[in-house]
């Protein structure tokens, strides 16, 4: 049961383009990006959203607000008896408490059901407790690939809470990046190369930034799915 947790910490590499920062910000040839154009995904070229866009999804409003206050029902117990933690610096994840759960109530089983069967194949053999990570208001991920060992070639998170940005960052090539709007309530899917071969990290709220939009980061928590290695 604590498998996933324990293997994910010691192979998260954290913070490799910790200090690098992009040097341009994409503008629509319509004058000032908008939030409400609907755009979920950003990128440093038209090429990388085609190509890599196309291992992503994200999908607005997956759940609605029943089901997130029934999830949160289900995860605020658990949680609340742990404490944020802050201090370790080798940490790819700051501010932050989690858990993983393998038996969950009827009503959230079902909500899972839906993420599993939009996100993997049908037979693919996943990860059997679902991660639940919460971050608190001054929490964030830093870049880093999840375990090539544990973890297969899909990871999809639901985001509750709130609203927030995830990065993908190209290993070895920090000027290729894509930027992901995850709103909450959203479902997001990392596949194939924007998995393996990019960094994925959620941004800080001081710079939760989206296409030139601010995204106030709040306290957010993720119900993350994953797969098996193949
Ligand atoms: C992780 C991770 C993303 C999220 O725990 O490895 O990248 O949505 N989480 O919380
Ligand atoms: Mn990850």
């Amino acid at each position: 049961m604590k498998l996933l947790l324990t293997t994910l910490k010691h192979t998260r590499n954290p913070a490799v383009y910790l200090c690098r920062r992009r040097r341009s910000s994409p503008r629509s040839s319509s004058g000032l990006p908008s939030l409400q154009d609907d755009v979920r995904l950003v990128g440093s070229s038209p090429e990388l959203v085609q190509t890599v866009g196309s291992q992503v999804e994200v999908r607005p409003g997956f759940i609605t607000e029943e089901e997130e206050a029934v999830l949160l029902q289900e995860l605020e117990p658990g949680l609340r008896k742990k404490r944020y933690e802050f201090d370790h610096w080798d940490d790819a994840i700051h501010g932050y408490r989690e858990t993983e759960r393998l038996r969950w109530a009827p009503p959230c089983e079902e909500i899972l059901n839906r993420v599993r069967s939009v996100a993997f194949p049908r037979g693919s053999p996943l990860l059997g407790p679902v991660h639940v990570l919460d971050l608190d208001k001054a929490g964030y991920i830093k870049p880093h690939v999840d375990s090539v060992k544990f973890c297969g070639s899909t990871i999809a998170g639901l985001s509750l809470l709130s609203d927030s940005i995830m990065r993908l960052v190209k290993e070895n090539e920090p000027s290729e990046w894509l930027d992901l709007l995850l709103t909450r309530r959203s479902l997001y899917i990392l596949r194939d190369q924007a998995r393996y071969d990019f960094t994925h990290e959620v941004l800080k709220d001081e710079e939760s930034v989206f296409n030139g939009h601010r995204v106030p980061r709040q306290r957010r928590i993720s119900v993350i799915c994953r797969n098996l290695p193949g």
